[in-house]
């Protein structure tokens, strides 16, 4: 890779500990990759934030770049391991409280906005059209490329705090235009009905487009939160974090579909939530918010859980960025929210608390949270948000 004075310079740890080892991760990418050259970034969003991930050496690893490492771009971080205010009412143990606090604090020395959610672009980490940045998180990366325009490859935690400490990253993959092309056609003949059909919609593509780059035909309309959580379902099951939806995602016009086709039809998506629901009578946990909500779903929350109480074998958790429930709060959803027993559960989520062995079984609106819920050993259920109330309400999913 074809390095700048400066760069040359940062490598050789002219600019201290930190950069270098940054410029080693990132031209070792770089080479892999067959990048030629580094690309600055617009902004950064780093994954790797929960103790229950890092463990003891992750710990060690970022309180060792914290001491001469600063960002050099706006930096966001994805969801951390607990609530970091209300962390006792969640059920987290005062112990892994403290080790979750030394990871909050190394990032925040270094200069990170400490704001933990996979919704950067709903709380100000929002980047412009055609914006080269260096993101982690797969739904927020997927966003980022699809609905908004801008161009990232899926980072991991070290290479995405690599690229901020150094505000550039190997120009490969998804930066370039020439690898954004699309190349399957997927027409939908299927109607969508509710937020969840957009996560069995993800379901299916991801499943048929296999590492491909979707264009997608027969969807008229969508708004922000069907694409969100579309966004987080398509690439869990299988797609490039990238897709154009004809006459809807920006850059869609730019393109015509792919010789290539599948179609999507009603029978599919009720396959595909066949798929994802496991047999399950009871549920402990609802959660809603994955992707971290918007204040338009807490605000749909608020009026569907006024007057009802959740039920005592039942927690119910709302998933949002801290800056989204200070909104909530403004509005007073948080009030009726939790009046009816629902509990916030900011800069974290249900894939990176640790809770396997807590609950044994999860109602939710998102095919993302499923996946990764099975994975805690949890039966999962799926369906809209009127559903997940009716659970957490009763504490039966019928
Ligand atoms: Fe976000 Fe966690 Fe879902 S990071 S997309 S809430 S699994």
């Amino acid at each position: 890779m074809k390095l700048t004075e400066q760069e040359t310079r940062m490598l050789n740890g002219e600019e201290g500990h930190a950069v270098r080892k940054s410029m080693e991760i990132l031209i070792a990418l770089g080479d892999i990759y067959g990048a030629e050259k580094l690309i600055g970034v617009g902004s950064v969003q780093v994954a790797g934030v929960s103790y229950h991930n890092l463990g003891d050496a992750g710990l060690e690893f970022l309180n060792e770049l914290s001491k001469d490492g600063k960002v050099r771009v706006l930096t966001t971080l994805n969801p951390a391991g607990m609530d970091l205010e209300n962390w006792k009412q969640l059920g987290i143990s005062p112990d892994f409280a403290e080790k979750q606090n030394l990871v909050i604090d190394a990032f925040r020395r270094m200069g990170i906005i400490t704001s933990c959610t996979c919704t950067p672009y709903l709380i100000g980490n929002l980047p412009r059209y055609g914006e080269h940045i260096a993101w982690s998180e797969s739904s927020a990366v997927t966003f980022a490329n699809s609905v908004i325009g801008a161009k990232t490859n899926r980072e991991g935690g070290p290479s995405a705090l690599a690229a901020a400490f150094v505000g550039k990253t190997p120009c490969y993959g998804l930066h370039l235009k020439e690898n954004r092309v699309p190349n399957i056609h997927v027409q939908v003949d299927a109607t969508l009905k509710k937020l969840s059909d957009w996560g069995a919609l993800g379901y299916c593509i991801g499943k048929k487009a296999e590492n491909k780059i979707p264009y997608i035909t027969g969807i008229h309309d969508a708004d922000l939160d069907e694409l969100k959580s579309f966004c987080a379902s398509v690439v869990t099951y299988g797609s490039k974090p990238l897709f154009y939806i004809q006459g809807i995602t920006p850059a869609a016009e730019l393109h015509s579909p792919p010789g290539e086709g599948v179609t999507i039809e009603e029978t599919d998506l009720k396959d595909a939530y066949e798929e994802i629901n496991d047999e399950a009578e009871d549920i402990d946990l609802v959660c809603i918010g994955c992707p971290h909500c918007s204040i338009k779903e807490i605000a749909e929350i608020a009026t569907l859980i006024e007057g009802k109480k959740v039920s005592a074998n039942t927690e119910f958790w709302v998933a949002c960025a801290r800056t989204t429930k200070q909104l909530a709060d403004q509005r007073g959803y948080t009030m009726i929210i939790e009046r009816a027993g629902g509990k916030f559960a900011c800069d974290t989520c249900m894939a990176v608390a640790p809770l396997k062995g807590r609950f044994k079984s999860l109602a939710t609106t998102s095919a993302k949270g499923c996946f990764y819920s099975r994975q805690n050993n949890m039966a999962t259920k799926m369906g809209s948000v009127e559903e997940c109330i009716e659970a957490a309400v009763t504490g039966k999913w019928s």
